[in-house]
């Protein structure tokens, strides 16, 4: 029996408490045991960006992260983006452009758009690709992604502008 250790930590959104195996990864963790299947395996790691979450606000590779080295932080999945109104604004984009691809790197590249809009920045097409290129895709072009990225980001730069004039 692996040992185990017992966190709490805040799972999108709600208190969360968790016997942890000593050793198993977030993305392990969020998969097997709080059944959030969003967050996909696909190199385990680091290089694709398909189990990409944030925590504390910064995201992050779970396969990576010890599920251990949650404790005390603020994991959000793509599970944890859709609200009572349902999808959010990044998870609205992806769909009105055509930007859905596969299971595995979308939720990645949903997660990863999100992290971008909430650095607050305003990113041109290159810095935009630059900040997608840790999610590997190795089926299309990205253009799709691209233009969901980039209409959401623009969007809320504008209604930034927009609330500080
Ligand atoms: S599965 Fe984590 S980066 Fe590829
Ligand atoms: S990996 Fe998802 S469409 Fe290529």
């Amino acid at each position: 029996m692996p040992k185990t250790i017992e966190i709490t930590f805040t799972l999108n959104g709600r208190p969360t408490r968790a016997e942890v195996p000593i050793g198993a990864s977030t993305l392990t963790v969020l998969r097997e045991q709080f059944d959030l299947t969003g967050s996909k395996l696909a190199c385990g790691e680091g290089e694709c960006g398909a189990c990409t979450i944030l925590v504390d606000g910064v995201s992050l590779n779970a396969c990576l992260m010890f599920a251990v080295d949650c404790d005390g932080r603020e994991v959000l999945t793509v599970e944890g983006l859709r609200g009572a109104e349902g999808p959010n604004r990044v998870q609205r984009a992806f769909a009105e452009f055509g930007a859905v691809q596969c299971g595995y790197c979308t939720p990645g590249l949903i997660m990863q758009t999100e992290y971008l809009l909430a650095c607050g920045e305003v990113l041109d097409g290159a810095a935009l690709r630059r900040g997608l290129e840790g999610n590997i895709c190795r089926c299309t072009g990205y253009v799709k992604v691209l233009e969901a990225a980039a209409a959401v980001l623009d969007q809320t730069a504008d209604e930034t502008a927009e609330v500080n004039q």
